[in-house]
């Protein structure tokens, strides 16, 4: 395959960045899309360039690590991660743009890299347990109804990769604190902490400068985890009753 690929350059924050264009005509359907961008990266060195900057660990999945604007959409075409994302979604002579995350809260570093330090802020302001759970327990010595577990399960697949963010017109992380709120707030070690996690989280993500959510949904279409909107609900009630409590 043959594909044209419109490429986001800046060399750092401070300095304003362009779209730079590259031709690439050994392109394998298989080859997954940073694979791809592997391959480009090798010429670039060949021909004495800089290559292009961007992220990426485990690559398969599960890390949340990568994550490109690709043609637009978070992740590109499909419901997956940049990762997982491969060459056969697109066709022999496409044009493909690629950039990085756009949000004030998640300033480019370099190139298609973005600083998503704000997640971590939010996380360490609340997104955690602090009882103490001692050595593994029996599985069944704390009993969690299924369809509490499940709904707790499926929030914790988010990956924190912030496509929700870059999808959202408001770049607000509704969805992502929505899931790790959800996640904690459905299982029994989650309670003690339930109203102070919510308000510090909340106030955290409104301090790093993330948007307010207007129910759009943009970012459940953009999760690659597909993580639901309702968890959004979920985060707006515990606030509620934690504000009512007198937080
Ligand atoms: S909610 Fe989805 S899109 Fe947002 S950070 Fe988590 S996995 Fe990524
Ligand atoms: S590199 Fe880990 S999720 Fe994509």
């Amino acid at each position: 395959m043959r594909v044209t690929l419109k490429i986001w350059r800046q060399p750092d924050a401070a300095t304003a960045g362009a779209m730079h264009t590259y031709e690439l005509d050994t392109v394998s359907p298989d080859m997954s899309f940073l694979e791809m961008l592997d391959v480009l990266n090798e010429q670039l060195n060949a021909a004495g360039e800089e290559p292009i900057a961007f992220d990426s660990d485990c690559r398969e999945g599960i890390c949340g690590m990568c994550g490109l604007m690709i043609n637009g959409e978070p992740h590109g075409p499909e419901v997956t991660t940049t990762c997982q994302l491969h060459m056969r979604s697109f066709k022999d002579g496409d044009e493909i743009t690629i950039e990085p995350w756009r949000s004030d809260a998640f300033p480019v570093v370099r190139d298609l890299c973005v600083d998503r330090g704000a997640f971590d802020r939010i996380i360490q302001s609340g997104g955690f347990i602090s009882v103490n759970t001692g050595s593994a327990p029996e599985a069944h010595s704390i009993q969690v109804p299924k369809e509490a577990a499940d709904r707790a399960f499926d929030a914790a697949t988010c990956i924190g990769c912030g496509a929700c963010v870059a999808a959202c017109p408001n770049g607000s992380a509704s969805l992502f604190m929505g899931a790790k709120i959800t996640h904690l707030g459905e299982l029994p070690q989650g309670q003690a902490e339930r109203d102070n996690r919510v308000v510090s989280m909340v106030s955290q993500h409104d301090h790093e400068g993330f948007g307010g959510c207007t129910n759009i949904g943009e970012c459940t279409a953009a999760c690659p985890k597909e993580i639901p909107l309702d968890v959004i609900s979920q985060m707006n009630r515990d606030l509620r009753k934690a504000l009512q409590h007198g937080h």
